[in-house]
């Protein structure tokens, strides 16, 4: 069990990976599967609240952020290093106005992606100082980590195949096939050393098989618990 579970009953568990994996879908999904009237895991007596978030953007200044990152703009792009900043900003108050007082109540969190990506995206995508981008997120986090960690690991070919047919690439997604390919490779690695807590998923096959596999990475995490 990670440390951030130490002294609160609540969980915090993180979705992650490259766009298009379909991450966003999965949670959603797993979200409805833990509010089905029984109670499919076994660590609490009722079941808990279920709070559904997301980085960047689920708080006001993060909305805010959100905007200013992930709208193109021709006229200056932006600076590797103000990106890095304005994802650590999101996340530092994310965890200060939602994510810490929801797990002091209790609250079962299901995060729409976390400092993993920072890692993966701003360091191995970006090429921003590993050990800088370690540092930001302690300090963003407050020490906060995830309990549990679902990477939807997919083929970067794939995933662009998946946004292209759903019209959907903003600045993020417009961004060349070499930079997802060091994003995976970033949670790969991730992955590896944050095996104790990271799960992968194969996210290659429809929504409902992808669905059944985090069910059953959630039972599995659950049962070591
Ligand atoms: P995403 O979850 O893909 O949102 P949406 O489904 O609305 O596109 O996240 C938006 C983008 O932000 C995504 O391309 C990854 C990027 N991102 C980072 O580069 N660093 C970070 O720390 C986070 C949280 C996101």
């Amino acid at each position: 069990m990670a440390s951030s579970a130490e002294n609160r009953t609540g969980r915090l568990i993180v979705f992650e990976g490259i766009d298009g994996c379909g991450k966003t879908t999965q949670l959603r999904r797993l979200g409805q599967w833990l509010s089905e009237p029984t109670w499919p895991l076994k660590t609490l007596p009722s079941p808990p609240k279920i709070v559904v978030t997301k980085e960047p953007g689920a708080t006001q200044l993060g909305a805010a952020l959100r905007q200013l990152l992930l709208t193109p703009n021709e006229a200056e792009a932006m600076d590797p290093t103000a990106e890095l900043l304005l994802y650590a900003a999101d996340r530092a108050q994310h965890v200060a106005c939602q994510l810490r007082p929801e797990l002091e109540a209790g609250a079962w969190i299901l995060c729409d992606r976390y400092e993993d990506s920072t890692w993966a995206y701003q360091g191995m995508g970006r090429g921003l100082e590993l050990d800088l981008i370690a540092q930001l997120n302690r300090i963003a986090t407050a020490g906060l980590q995830a309990d549990l960690t679902l990477w939807l690991d997919l083929d970067p070919e794939q995933t662009r195949q998946r946004l292209r047919d759903r019209g959907a690439a903003d600045r993020m997604e417009q961004a060349d096939a070499a930079f997802h390919q060091r994003v995976r490779q970033g949670f790969t690695q991730l992955a590896e050393r944050h095996s104790d807590r990271t799960i992968r998923i194969d996210a290659n096959g429809n929504e409902d098989t992808v669905a059944q596999r985090v069910q059953q990475a959630v039972l599995g995490w659950e049962r070591q618990n």
